[in-house]
């Protein structure tokens, strides 16, 4: 059997398979349900400081939104659907330790790991709540910098350049892990930050890992009305923006491979953990997803990985981490070989669609019916995807 377990800052994680923070883990009963799941660690929702952030929270608004850029109903969305919505971060419940203390009483239960969120706010507040948060059994904290409401609350230009920095990110992950003997992780943001700045700073400053990435912000109409989907701008994901998600993911361990990544932002299902491990992170974390298709998405995930990897001959989840990073070449060594199409004349049925695909005057038709390769094809592949009868192969 396949051993899945993951070690990040001396705390052991029984699987890779996370809910991230969010409505999924907003109080006891939907944490202890993702808990009892299977999930290898559980993020709480986030608390902070700010009553913007905390109005927001409170004025939530979700959609999910087809292909067709529709608002969709009846239950049924697509694989590829796009999570549309506005929310926050509340302020600290009154009795938020006590919820996290019984949430780490079923975590302990089932070997899983409960982390503890904190959003970014006054410095001196943070460090307090994460000292909280020791004091009452957490094994693990983290940092949130990354809410895309944040952009949208209104603050002025010198305090989005505060949100925004990289120096500032140390400053925070510094100052809180000084206080606490817990590991702490720094969830950043898809946009403002430099992430792989930020993600120098915190690993400097002495953090246990990263989380990569939070939500963009965007903005979607529908075109029936003329307005925007939900009346304004609002955070946007879902699993089509995986390859961003994964475009990070990659850099930051190809830059840092020696600091633990959590990957965030696109996770559907189990093979997205694989593309999550193999693009360098060591846990996947899974929020829009649980919110839409529930918790048995995490004990799906779990068992899809675990199978996959008997599979293939995978014995732990770290052979896994980064091998696709390691398997990728730089543009300058794609450059070393070029490969140029050939066509197939016995199973060409001469329908022209490849003339249309090239645009390099890469193949013309002769005699009508055939179709040849001349001296200008670059390899792009285009005519070997639009070809309907598989008459086109690329080699060297
Ligand atoms: C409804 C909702 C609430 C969220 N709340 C938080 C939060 O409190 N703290 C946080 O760090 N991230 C929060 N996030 C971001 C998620 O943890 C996650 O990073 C993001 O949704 C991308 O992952 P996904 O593709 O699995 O949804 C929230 C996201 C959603 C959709
Ligand atoms: S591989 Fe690209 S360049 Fe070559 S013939 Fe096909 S479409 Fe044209
Ligand atoms: S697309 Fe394929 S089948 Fe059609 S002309 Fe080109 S090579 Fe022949």
């Amino acid at each position: 059997m396949p051993d899945l377990s993951v070690t990040i800052g001396g705390i052991k994680f029984k699987n890779p398979v996370m809910a991230s923070a969010g409505e999924p883990t907003t109080d006891y009963a939907h944490m202890k349900a993702a808990i009892e799941a299977g999930a290898g660690g559980v993020v709480a929702k986030s608390v902070a400081f700010s009553p913007e952030l905390a109005k927001s929270f409170d004025h939530a608004r979700w959609a999910v939104v087809d292909e067709n850029r529709k608002i969709c109903s009846r239950g049924e969305y697509p694989k590829m659907f796009t999570f549309y919505g506005r929310g926050g971060i509340p302020l600290e419940p009154p009795d938020w330790i006590e919820t996290l203390q019984r949430v780490q009483e079923v975590a302990d239960k089932h070997g899983s790991v409960l982390v503890g969120s904190i959003g970014t706010g006054p410095l001196d507040k943070m460090v307090e709540t994460a000292v909280r948060m020791e004091r009452a059994g957490l094994r693990i904290i983290e940092l949130d910098a990354g809410c895309p409401q944040v952009s949208q609350l209104g603050l002025s230009q010198s305090e989005m350049e505060l949100v925004k920095s990289h120096e500032i990110a140390g400053l925070i992950a510094k100052s809180v892990i000084g206080a606490v003997s817990v590991p702490v992780i720094y969830k950043v943001a898809a946009e403002g930050h430099d992430i792989i700045e930020t993600c120098r700073a915190v690993k400097e400053a002495g953090a246990a890992g990263a989380t990569l990435i939070n939500r963009y912000v965007g903005f979607l109409v529908d075109i029936e009305s003329g307005k925007p989907h939900l009346n304004s701008m609002a955070g946007v994901g879902g699993p089509w923006v995986l390859p961003l998600t994964l475009r990070w993911v990659s850099q930051v361990y190809r830059t840092y491979p020696d600091l633990p990544i959590f990957g965030s932002n696109g996770a559907y299902d189990w093979q997205d953990v694989v593309q999550f491990l193999m693009s360098g992170a060591s846990m996947a974390q899974f929020c829009s997803t649980l919110m839409l298709k529930g918790y048995r998405v995490i004990t799906e995930a779990v068992q899809g990985l675990e199978e996959f990897m008997d599979r293939c001959g995978y014995s732990s989840i770290d052979e896994m981490v980064g091998l696709a990073v390691k398997n990728s070449k730089t543009y300058e060594e794609l450059y070393a070989f070029r490969e140029k199409a050939r066509v197939d004349q016995e199973l060409c049925s001469g329908c022209r669609r490849c003339l249309n695909a090239c645009f390099y005057q890469g193949l013309e038709m002769v005699a009508d019916d055939k179709v040849v390769i001349t001296e200008n094809c670059k390899g792009c592949g285009m005519c070997v995807m639009v070809c309907p009868d598989d008459a086109i192969r690329l080699s060297l």
